[in-house]
């Protein structure tokens, strides 16, 4: 999937290695999120079509930081041939619900470019709340960017 949509991906992603771009490297990849994830810092979830299995996009509880803070990042994209069926704002919604129902978590945390209205719109979807711009916030395809945080906590 990240390789079908290298491109399409691209505006929205840090800038990768060539060998990003190959089945090993994500191989490794995977392997290392899994190994994230058996030690509580990240929970990831792949997005399938019902009936054939197909691999359409990826969901990511980032950062998880528990504490007084109880508190991640939500990451997500869908295959371009994918996009405006419904499926990220499926996904946020199950995977927000499990950050708070299995995971026990207060808060969930998504940080979109000023300029990527279908983001903020799926979030928006979710009922999660404008929170404000964080100046210079995360390096997107080489530049230090801007970014629109929006939240929920297990309150709404
Ligand atoms: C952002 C992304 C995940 C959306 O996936 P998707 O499955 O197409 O999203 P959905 O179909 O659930 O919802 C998209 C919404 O944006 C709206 N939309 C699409 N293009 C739009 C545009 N140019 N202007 C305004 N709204 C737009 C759709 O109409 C839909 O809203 P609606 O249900 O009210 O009609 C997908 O485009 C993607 O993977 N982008 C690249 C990676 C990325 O940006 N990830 C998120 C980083 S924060």
């Amino acid at each position: 999937m990240f390789i079908d949509n290298r491109a399409f991906f691209a505006p929205w992603d840090p800038v990768r290695e060539e060998d990003y771009f190959t089945l090993s490297k994500q191989e490794s990849v995977i392997r290392a999120e899994i190994s994230a994830r058996d030690q509580g810092q990240k929970m990831p979830f792949v997005i399938t079509l019902d009936g054939t299995g197909e691999i359409i996009g990826t969901i990511n509880i980032n950062d998880i930081v528990r504490g007084v803070f109880q508190s991640a990042n939500l990451g997500y994209e869908i295959a371009e041939k994918h996009n405006g069926r419904g499926y990220a704002t499926a996904a946020v919604g199950l995977a927000t619900a499990h950050a708070f129902k299995a995971l026990g978590l207060h808060r969930v945390q998504a940080g979109t470019l000023l300029h990527n209205v279908r983001s903020q719109r799926v979030l928006e979807k979710n009922g999660f709340r404008r929170e404000g711009v964080a100046l210079r916030y995360l390096r997107i395809a080489g530049e230090w960017q801007d970014h629109i945080i929006f939240a929920k906590t297990i309150e709404e």
